[in-house]
This record gives C-alpha cells, sequence and structure tokens, in this order.
C-alpha cells in the first residue's frame, strides 16, 4: 500500500493575534495529528521555519505562540511573513489536531558565546549521537544542530516509513532546536525527493534546501550539496546553478560591509574534500573529491572545482561527514600545509581548516584509516562522534569532539584564531 506522506512546512513568523477562522468543522480529518515535528533558521535570524507531517488532509496549516512579552498562545501564523522576536511556547496543527506545546528560545545576537552540536551519517538504527543531542538540546547547551547528509538510512525504505520513523525520532530535540542540514548521497533517490519535501532551508523557493547560506551571530554559513558532483543522472543543471550561486554568494559575504558583521565564513556538505579513509561501496579512493579535483565531463569545459573557491574567498573552516569518522586537518590547499606559524598553526591560518565528522552512528560499520596520518592530518579517530561548535566573537572559535564510545569524553579540542579574515590568496604572496 502507497503510504501517503502530506508535508507542511510554515513560516512562523509575527502574525495576527488569534483570529484565523477554521475550516469546515463538518470536515472528517481523520489521523490529522501532526507528527515529526522540526524546526529551521529562516531567511533572517528571528524567522523560524515549522515542518510537521500530517497523514490525513488538514485544509489548513497553523501554528500559535506566545513570545517573551506576550508569553501565551495569542498569535498564530498561517504562512504570512513578517518579523518578531522571541518566539516562546508553540504548537503547530491545525483546528482539527494540535501538537504537544514546544519550547524555544531565539538566539540573542549580543549572547557571548554561539553554540553548536555538528555530525553527519546518522540512520533509525544504532543513531549512537540521539541521547547526547537530546541531552544538549534540553540543557539549552547548543543554538542549532547541524546534520551534515545521510539521514535514516534511507528515508525512501519502506515506502517511506523509514523516513517517517527518522523524522519521529529526532522530533524531542528538532522541534525545539534548529535542525539545519544538507543531502548526502543516502538521499540520492528520485532526485533527493525525500530530502526536498521534509527539509525547509533558508532560499528553499530557489533550491528546495539543497544549497544556501544563513547568518548568525559572528558566522556566515554556506551549505552546498556535495552530490551534485557524483549523481550526474539528474543532469549538470543542479552542479551549474548551485556554483553560480555560490561564487555570488561568497563574493557578497565578502564585501568590506558584510564580512565585518560576519567575519567567519564556514562552509558545510556531505563528502570530504580530505580524508584518510576510503569510500563506502566502490572502494574509491576518497581523496578524488570532485569538489576537489574538479569535474571531468570530456563535453564539458568548465570543471566546477570548489576548493580554490575557498582560498579566493576566505572560507576559514569546511565541514564534512560521509567518512564513518572524525578528522582534522591543518590549514590546507591542495595537500600543501599553510599553518599560521610552525608554534601556532591555527593562529591566523592561511588556508582553509576541514573537518569531517560523519561518526552519528548507523547501520554501516564506522569507517578504518587505510593509509597512514598525512602529514596534513592534525587529528583522527573512528570512535563514535559528534563536534561541538562554540564561536566566542569575531576572532576566536572552539572546537570540540565528543565520543560516543567513551560515553562522552571529549577527545580533541582546538581553537581557531584569525585576525585578519579575508581571501588567502593574499596572505601566501
Ligand atoms: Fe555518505
Amino acid at each position: 500500500m502507497k503510504y501517503l506522506l502530506t508535508l507542511i512546512c510554515l513560516i512562523v513568523v509575527g502574525v495576527n493575534k488569534n483570529s484565523v477562522g477554521g475550516s469546515d468543522p463538518m470536515y472528517n480529518c481523520s489521523n490529522c495529528e501532526p507528527q515529526q515535528i522540526h524546526i529551521a533558521f529562516g531567511e533572517e535570524n528571528d524567522d523560524i521555519v515549522v515542518t510537521w507531517t500530517t497523514i490525513g488532509d488538514t485544509q489548513q496549516s497553523l501554528v500559535q505562540f506566545g513570545m517573551a512579552q506576550d508569553p501565551y498562545l495569542n498569535w498564530e501564523a498561517t504562512g504570512q511573513r513578517t518579523s518578531y522576536e522571541n518566539l516562546r511556547d508553540y504548537r503547530c496543527g491545525s483546528r482539527f489536531a494540535w501538537s504537544k506545546l514546544f519550547y524555544y528560545t531565539t538566539f540573542p545576537e549580543r549572547q557571548a558565546v554561539l553554540r553548536a552540536a555538528i555530525y553527519g551519517d546518522m540512520g533509525v538504527d544504532n543513531a549512537q549521537a540521539i541521547p547526547y543531542l537530546q541531552q544538549e538540546a534540553d540543557t539549552d547547551s547548543i543554538h542549532f544542530i547541524l546534520h551534515l547528509g545521510d539521514f535514516a538510512y534511507d528515508m525512501n525504505d519502506d515506502d517511506s516509513h523509514r523516513g517517517d520513523q527518522f523524522m519521529q525520532k529526532i522530533q524531542p530535540f528538532a522541534a525545539i532546536v534548529p535542525f539545519m542540514v544538507c543531502p548526502g548521497n543516502h538521499e540520492y533517490s528520485k532526485n533527493f525527493t525525500q530530502y526536498k519535501s521534509r527539509m525547509t532551508m533558508p532560499n528553499y523557493e530557489q533550491s528546495e534546501s539543497m544549497f544556501y547560506s544563513w547568518n548568525i551571530g559572528p558566522i556566515h554559513f554556506v551549505s552546498i550539496n556535495t552530490e551534485a558532483y557524483y549523481f550526474l543522472n539528474y543532469g549538470l543543471d543542479p552542479l551549474v546553478s548551485q556554483f553560480r550561486w555560490l561564487v555570488k554568494d561568497l563574493k557578497e559575504a565578502n564585501s568590506k560591509k558584510n564580512r565585518k558583521k560576519q567575519p567567519w565564513i564556514i562552509m558545510y556538505g556531505h563528502r570530504p574534500m580530505y580524508c584518510s579513509g576510503e569510500e563506502h561501496n566502490n572502494k574509491a579512493n576518497c581523496l578524488e573529491a570532485a569538489t576537489r579535483t574538479g569535474l571531468n565531463v570530456p563535453s564539458y569545459t568548465k570543471t566546477f572545482t570548489i576548493e580554490p573557491l575557498l582560498m579566493k574567498y576566505g572560507v576559514d573552516i569546511a565541514i564534512w561527514a560521509h567518512e564513518h569518522m572524525y578528522e582534522r586537518t591543518w590549514p590546507l590547499y591542495d595537500f600543501k600545509v599553510y599553518n599560521g606559524s610552525t608554534e601556532q598553526p591555527y593562529l591566523n591560518p592561511r588556508a582553509p581548516i576541514h573537518i569531517v565528522t560523519g561518526a552519528g552512528g548507523c547501520l554501516e560499520t564506522p569507517n578504518q584509516f587505510v593509509r597512514l596520518q598525512s602529514d596534513w592530518c592534525a587529528f583522527r579517530s573512528t570512535d563514535y562522534s559528534y563536534t561541538r561548535l562554540h564561536a566566542h566573537n569575531k576572532t576566536h572559535i572552539y572546537f570540540e569532539q565528543v565520543s560516543l564510545n567513551l560515553k562522552g569524553k571529549v577527545i580533541d579540542s582546538f581553537w581557531v584564531v584569525q585576525k585578519k579574515h579575508g581571501s588567502f590568496r593574499s596572505k601566501n604572496h
């Protein structure tokens, strides 16, 4: 039996007092309970997008919420877009069925430290990171989560029940902490339909969550779809349009005004440019990443190589997953290390630093390292793990890696200090 999946996305923003008319009260709305509720940042910092699923057609989609200055559920969103601040309690659904109450706090821009949890490759089964993510969310320890592709294993399996199961499983933390994502190879089926339908990232109208950027605190985040370089059966357009957008976005992020406001640029995507493992299944060397080496299509003159853009536009840190392990590099470009200095490699680094954090836990076993630690590799581990990001200010950012094998022990930590943000090109002449 084909499973009916109705996905609803609603931009929750300041709207009318609770006055929206109901739909036909006689309408028979069975199976209209909202499920798989998760939130994400919208175009602006204080926009929150609520996405949920109902099995039945509810004819209407509503979010009722309170704000700091008016904490009761006196406000209602139906999709209009204006700004608001300090969203607090909310519930979503329709007149026929409401979700339970969730509590969310907007990130205050002037807060000292911006904190996030980051990982990739987490499935329904063996989802090792979930209890830790829940605790991070429940204790207000993080302002958002980045899941860097490969969800559920796989979302389209079992007539999409696997995807429903996964989204339901993460709801307890994804409904209270923005859950930001990018696509992985496990989402490839039917041109990433499951991913596109279930996730609502900024720039959704243009890219259906496949690529986008957003700002928070001192960071400009850029999310890319690395899979566009591998699933060429869906055509070159996803890759070409992303590349065009990416250059424009990085250029704008480097305008004097923007780079002053968000001096850190962090890119994330699924497949890494550097790693010590080997690809699943095809045993290909992951050092042949197409995002680094460029696309090799005989009839096409352009290669759409991304790594030079990281140098040109001063992308400070690039975070990936796909390899079920953790690895961090020294400041690196084209296999050459560009440390700030021998004594302090991460003080004013002269190239992007790469992090691979794809060990959230899934049915596939952790990757093993297939070669000796390279000169460009600073630390690596095959433990299940996730990354904590703490952005302290415009010059100091801190990362640590939490081992799940070792019950939450931090196995790696480092500071990156950059006092001269901007293109790395000029720093290497
Ligand atoms: Fe993957």
